[in-house]
């Protein structure tokens, strides 16, 4: 069985923490996108695990995780990042490995990501981490696989440089390199876990162009980078906060504005610790969206949905979505490609009452306050589509299944 998870907004919805919860029903757990610009979060047995390319399921342990061909991967990250595990007690030693066909971060990116960001009248604030560079490299057909790292004929045609940089890597890399495609086939009947990064309104394609990351977050990446045909996926699911969060720039059209949203703004960031993972940088907070998460759910086939961070909610007398955006002549519904329609766009929204109450000991769908099920269930009713798991707190504990997405039962 392979179980696709997406994030269904602008990243940081907490994929990490869902990913991890349900890697106990998993085999494995292949990511299919993106590289260390991602920072997914894992808290479990009072233990904080930061995971940038290793993919959510590392901590669960005995399962096998793939770093799958959609990925850029940056070696002196991964490394650094599997030595970090180790401080932490994670055996990860013959459980990690590495798509063949996967595309190569160098040094030389992550500066030149850096540089011309900079240079952009609009910078779109990339994380620096090299990963539109690498990308562009690989669709101008520049790019380095890891498959030509360990072949001795193309490694030899690479600049000096690089192959200094590139050496220290072959050895430990060709023990976890597999063909991917192979790798599914033979799997039999294994339950697979194809964790998304980033976010699909992030998506090159998808998202809020040019203000996107460079990789496929959508549903249709997991595909590509599982080497499977879009047939072989049995579900999709999508990661949503309580509300809405970016980082970087572009467009946001349910932000909350400092002058009418000043204090929501602060208590959010604070009681949400809306401050990036990878970058530390804070992040733009909003009402949830549910015109854009709506074309979200209908443009990956979201037929189950994990919403995060309700908790964040608790102290609020009333909280508010949108439902709607005004863009001058009329309301719109549908999510705009324009930026400049997007950017005009004032939120359209609904008002319900607090629950005023705290979450996060709450572990049956039918202990939530009922003004927390309104909530909930006004999101099903909009969207069309189940919200089967509900996260009330970072800790892998506090999470209220409604439906098992392994058994939908
Ligand atoms: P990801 O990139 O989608 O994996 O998400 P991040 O890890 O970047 O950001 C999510 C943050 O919220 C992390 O600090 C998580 O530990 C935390 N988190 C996840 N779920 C919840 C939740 O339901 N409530 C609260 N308060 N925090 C959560
Ligand atoms: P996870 O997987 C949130 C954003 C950056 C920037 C834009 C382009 O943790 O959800 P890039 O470095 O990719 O060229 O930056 O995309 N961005 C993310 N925002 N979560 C992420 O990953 C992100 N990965 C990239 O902030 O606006
Ligand atoms: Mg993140």
């Amino acid at each position: 069985m392979n179980l696709v998870i997406i994030g269904a907004q602008w990243g940081d919805e907490g994929k990490g923490k869902i990913v991890d919860f349900l890697s106990d029903g998993a085999d494995v757990t292949l990511r299919f996108s993106g590289g260390a610009n991602a920072g997914h979060t894992i808290v479990r047995d009072q233990q904080t695990y930061k995971l940038h390319l290793v993919p959510s399921g590392i901590v669960s342990p005995d399962k096998t995780v793939v770093l799958g061909t959609g990925m850029v991967i940056d070696p002196e990250a991964f490394f650094a990042e599997l030595h970090q595990l180790t401080n932490q007690g994670v055996l990860w030693e013959g459980r990690v490995l590495v798509s063949d066909r996967a595309h190569v971060v160098l040094p030389a990116y992550r500066k030149l990501d850096v540089e011309l960001d900079q240079q952009r009248t609009e910078p779109i604030g990339t994380t620096g981490r090299g990963i539109g560079i690498a990308y562009s490299k690989k669709a101008m057909r520049d790019g380095y696989r890891i498959i030509d790292i360990l072949e001795p004929e193309v490694f030899d045609t690479i600049p000096e440089d690089d192959r200094e940089f590139l050496r220290r890597y072959r050895e430990p890399l060709a023990d976890m390199v597999i063909d991917v495609q192979r790798f599914m086939e033979l799997k039999g009947n294994k339950t697979v876990l194809l964790e998304g990064a980033q976010g699909a309104l992030l998506d090159l394609d998808l998202g809020t162009y040019p203000y996107v990351s460079s990789g496929c977050s959508a549903a249709a990446g997991a595909c590509l980078g599982a080497g499977i045909g879009p047939r072989a996926v049995d579900r999709v699911i999508g990661v949503f906060k309580a509300y809405s969060t970016r980082v970087g720039n572009g467009p946001f059209p349910t932000e909350f504005s400092p002058d009418r949203d000043g204090r929501l703004i602060e208590h959010i960031r604070k009681v949400g610790h809306e401050y990036g993972v990878t970058t530390g940088r804070p992040r733009r907070c909003g009402y949830l969206d549910l015109v854009a998460l709506r074309y979200i759910c209908r443009s990956n086939s979201i037929e189950s949905l994990a919403m995060t961070h309700l908790d964040v909610y608790d102290e609020l007398d009333d909280i508010r979505l949108c439902v709607a955006y005004d863009v001058g002549q009329a309301g719109v519904d549908t999510f705009p490609a324009s930026r400049t329609v997007l950017n005009r766009a004032k939120p359209v929204t609904k008002r319900f009452p607090g629950w005023k109450t705290s979450l996060s000991h709450v572990t049956s769908y039918d202990a939530l306050p009922q003004q927390a099920r309104e909530y909930i269930e006004f999101i099903e009713q909009y969207l069309g589509v189940p919200v089967d798991i509900i996260s009330v707190g970072a800790d892998r504990e506090q999470t209220i299944v409604r439906r098992d997405p392994w058994t939908q039962s």
